[in-house]
């Protein structure tokens, strides 16, 4: 057998050529664990240093040492090189490929049908206002002269906001208590008095919202959805002007073979008050000629005096719908609690 210092100096050029000849980074791995390991060959001759007699030690140790540090260079240096090759695209880039695209999203069908909405009432000079979802009672009732004894303001109909009543214990009914008793808001038409509460007519606004009921989910109702509130201010307006508008955004919105007719209705802000329904082909796929859409009227002159209007100058008209009613007809869906589910293959489809 040669002796051990004889044979450093082959084993180390023979591990140099396989790890600086290694095709990639398992290879490389492969050979140091071939050389370097805890059974790899150099290794082992470094286990054979403890039989050499004690006179060699020193020259043979230096030696093995030198050469275990060479072959440690030449590994960290090729697994750079390695990485750096496995990092790089396999092919040369093609600059003359497309770019990737990303998909858009979409935006939700009720807020595409509000803004088809509020596009049309914008062509003849209505613009979009707002107001508080968390309303008091004063402006969701009171000033819009709707009684005491009326449904909308039952506990069990409304969700109110539990607030500290009882700074009012003497005058629970009175318009400053009204003010201080929140709700969520039944309908946008809190939202006419808040206008004309800031500003003086004449006054053309729409007013697209969330609203809050206490109907339990099914599928024409949910606790939360929305409306849009109209409400136009200004001498001498008649039932007239009302019927062309609404006739004019209807057949923007469902289609010129639109048809709208108006029936005698109550509400109690509006004096006189109608219930809007509309006929069209899209009534007629739904097994309907005519469906009911929304609520309207002529202002009523007690609406005026509680903001503040004089009732003989001014007269106006308002109305009010329900969005996700006119979005299901438009699009033939039968359940209005798949507006509310994000469910993908449904959204996808508009
Ligand atoms: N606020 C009514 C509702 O929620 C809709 C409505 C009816 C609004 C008549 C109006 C109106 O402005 O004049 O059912």
């Amino acid at each position: 057998m040669s002796s051990l210092l004889d044979q450093i100096e082959p084993l180390k050029q023979a591990a140099l050529s396989e790890l600086r000849a290694a095709p990639d980074l398992a290879v490389l791995e492969q050979s140091r664990v071939n050389f370097l390991g805890a059974n790899g060959k150099f290794t082992a001759l470094m286990k054979q240093l403890g039989t050499l007699p004690k006179e060699e030690k020193p020259l043979a140790g230096k030696a093995i040492n030198t050469a275990k540090a060479e072959l440690e260079a030449a590994l960290t240096e090729r697994r750079a090189e390695l990485e750096l090759k496995a990092a790089l695209p396999k092919d040369p880039t093609d600059f003359t490929l497309p770019g990737r695209r990303r998909v858009l999203g979409k935006l939700h069908p009720l807020t595409q049908v509000t803004e088809d909405i509020v596009r049309s009432f914008r062509k003849i000079g209505f613009v979009v206002a707002d107001g508080p979802e968390i309303e008091d009672e004063y402006h969701c009732f009171d000033a819009l002269n709707t009684p005491a004894d009326h449904p909308a303001r039952d506990l069990q109909d409304t969700f109110y906001v539990q607030t500290r009543m009882a700074a009012f214990p003497a005058s629970p009914a009175s318009t400053e208590a009204r003010r201080f008793s929140l709700l969520l808001r039944t309908h946008t038409s809190s939202v006419q008095i808040r206008v004309m509460e800031k500003q003086q007519p004449p006054i053309r606004i729409i007013v697209p919202g969330r609203v809050y009921r206490r109907d339990n989910a099914d599928a024409t109702h949910n606790p939360t959805f929305h409306q849009v509130e109209g409400l136009y201010v200004d001498r001498n307006v008649t039932v007239g002007d009302l019927k062309g508008t609404v006739e004019f955004v209807f057949k923007e919105l469902m289609g010129s073979e639109t048809k709208i007719r108006f029936r005698p209705h109550y509400f109690s802000y509006t004096e006189p008050s109608f219930e809007i329904d509309f006929s069209s082909p899209l009534t007629r796929r739904m097994g309907k000629e005519w469906l009911e859409i929304a609520g309207c009227g002529m202002v009523h002159p007690q609406v005026f005096e509680n903001v503040g209007y004089d009732p003989e100058t001014w007269t106006g008209w308002a109305f009010g719908f329900g969005i996700e009613r006119i979005a299901m007809i438009r699009y033939g869906i039968n359940d209005i609690r798949l507006f509310y589910e994000n469910d993908l293959r449904f959204l996808k489809q508009f």
